[in-house]
């Protein structure tokens, strides 16, 4: 009776000399895999628009917090003054159509972002034909975010969602 308690003390001693260092090892791989996929992680957007008027995308996707690396492109010949795109993502609760007024009024001295971008999350600069412009900022909390092209005339058309899921615990 008495050994036999030995023997499972030994076991369970044993058994946690073997877990103490294995947890350890898996926190340390854990920390730095984590800072890998915070580098890493960065998700990588593309987007256009087209002498048509068009984003090539309706929906684009990024989990909260994480970096966004967003290219937008005017793939058409149109020139800015007629034609201009640029992406401008609205903060939640923006009234797109007001905000379009906004812009058109601003005009292009602010670049079309009225009120020095409060209704702003992020934007690009009025690109026009065959130009392109990169931005980077972190996903804002989980939701759903407007984005709109904010020349006059274009939002009715060159609108879209970022979706913005909950980071994986
Ligand atoms: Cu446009």
């Amino acid at each position: 009776m008495k050994s036999w308690f030995i023997l499972m003390l030994a076991a369970v001693t044993c058994f946690s000399c073997g877990e103490t260092p294995q947890k350890k090892e898996s926190l340390k791989i854990g920390g730095t895999s984590a800072k890998e996929v915070t580098q890493s992680n960065t998700t990588v957007l593309a987007l256009s628009g087209n002498d048509a008027m068009q984003f090539d995308k309706k929906t684009l996707e990024a989990t909260a917090g994480q970096p966004i690396k967003l290219t937008f492109r005017h793939v058409g010949k149109m020139e800015k003054r007629i034609m201009g795109h640029n992406f401008v993502l609205l903060k939640e609760g923006t009234n797109i159509v007001a905000f379009a007024n906004q812009a058109a009024a601003a005009g292009a001295p602010t670049d079309w972002i009225p009120n020095e971008g409060a209704e702003v999350i992020t934007h690009t600069k009025m690109l026009g034909g065959g130009q392109s412009d990169m931005i980077t900022f972190d996903a804002p909390e989980p939701g759903v975010y407007d984005f709109i092209c904010s020349f006059p005339g274009h939002s009715s058309m060159m609108r879209g969602q970022l979706i913005v899921r909950e980071a994986a615990q």
